[in-house]
């Protein structure tokens, strides 16, 4: 996965993304649908818009970027504003972005920003603000993971709706603010697992953390089907989400794995994400390593209705594969009776995760 500059080879991709946005009746890009649109035009012109002396008075020189998969597919498009106009400093800021519809929920926006911000950098640009619509949660939750400070709510001159103004500073050194990826394998939203991760996102020990959380659930991972075409390739050979959440977690080197048990074991969600770890095996004639890279850190988060005695392999299930791939475990956390005492009404569970997690 990586962030181009959308170029004139690129217009299928193009297309099918326009498509995506009609289908869920997002109109941003339907004028790709217009009798006189010209895809090379519009290149040009989006190339125009990066340089000063091309634009029109008033306007900001912007630049686009697609974030593209490895077939092409364009999974993200970001418009890095140069500078801040005063219509800006209300709405608008200095990154616009947005994902095709098809594309949501799976971590993508997150990463794009992530991109942009290094470009943001690269040229220099000292401190960036980004607003999203004071309802628009997904947004807000991609600004907070690439660190976004929240300042304040102003009214959008346009809409008349709430904007959420947030400023992250691109000179910050991402490398010192701990990023955690986060792997929940429940497929229940909002219940035991996800209200654990926000209770621990609260403690002293994640403190200036940042989590990107993935629920396995809503993502597509398929299960693996024992190709063996990892073994010959070092990469897996189905296309789905799979890839870009590896990426992140290698990216970031600090994972947490969370599982409700189902039948003493990890969740069915669980199980796929883990039986594809199988093609980050780097095979070779003299055996085989992980081509997770070193240094990656994981805790391991297993929830269950019952005692000890019902959780079973659950623990074990997610331990054994990340420690084959040389994955340092620095906690395993059990919660156990979710039947008697659910996640949200214990109150004294942060404070049990205060000490947990400062041993
Ligand atoms: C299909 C299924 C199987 C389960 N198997 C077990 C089990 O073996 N042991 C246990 O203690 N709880 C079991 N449970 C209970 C869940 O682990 C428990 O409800 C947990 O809190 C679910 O997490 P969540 O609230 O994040 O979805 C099972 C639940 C389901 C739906």
């Amino acid at each position: 996965m990586r962030l181009v500059e959308p170029s004139k080879e690129m217009e299928k991709h193009f297309i099918d993304m326009a498509n995506d946005n009609m289908q869920a009746n997002e109109l941003r890009y339907q004028f790709a649908f217009e009798e006189n649109f010209d895809f090379g035009v519009y290149i040009e012109k989006l190339r125009d818009n990066s340089k000063a002396e091309k634009i029109k008075p008033g306007y900001v020189p912007t630049t686009t970027f697609w974030l593209i998969d490895d077939h092409g597919k364009i999974l993200g498009v970001s418009r890095l504003r140069h500078y801040l106009m005063p219509h800006l400093e209300i709405e608008g800021g200095n990154i616009g972005y947005d994902v095709p519809p098809s594309e949501r929920m799976k971590g993508y926006g997150t990463i794009l920003l992530e991109h942009t911000l290094l470009k943001a950098k690269e040229m220099g640009i000292k401190r960036v603000l980004i607003t999203c619509d004071s309802d628009n949660i997904g947004s807000a939750k991609i600004i907070q993971n690439n660190g976004g400070i929240y300042e304040n709510e102003s009214i959008s001159t346009e809409s008349g709706k709430s904007v959420s103004r947030y400023w992250i500073s691109s000179q910050m050194d991402k490398d010192a603010i701990k990023h955690w990826v986060v792997v929940n394998g429940s497929p229940r939203i909002g219940m035991n697992s996800d209200k654990l991760i926000e209770t621990l996102e609260r403690t002293s020990y994640f403190k200036d953390a940042e989590f990107t959380k993935f629920k396995l659930d809503s993502m597509n991972i398929s299960p693996c089907t024992g190709c063996n075409q990892c073994r010959e390739s070092n990469r897996c050979t189905i296309e789905d989400d799979f890839h870009a959440l590896i990426e992140t977690i290698i990216r970031h080197k600090k994972l947490i794995l969370i599982s409700p048990s189902f039948n003493y074991n990890v969740t069915a969600q669980m199980k796929c994400f883990i039986d594809r770890l199988f093609s980050q095996y780097a095979f070779s004639a003299d055996g085989c390593t992980s081509q997770l890279g070193e240094g990656i850190e994981a805790i391991i988060i297993g929830i269950c209705a019952g005692d000890d005695d019902g959780m079973g392999y659950t623990m074990e299930a997610m331990k054994r594969p990340l420690q084959d791939h040389g994955i340092q475990i620095i906690y395993e956390y059990k919660y156990l009776h979710t039947k008697h005492m659910p996640v949200w009404k214990n109150e004294n569970l942060c404070g049990e995760l205060e000490t947990f997690f400062s041993i």
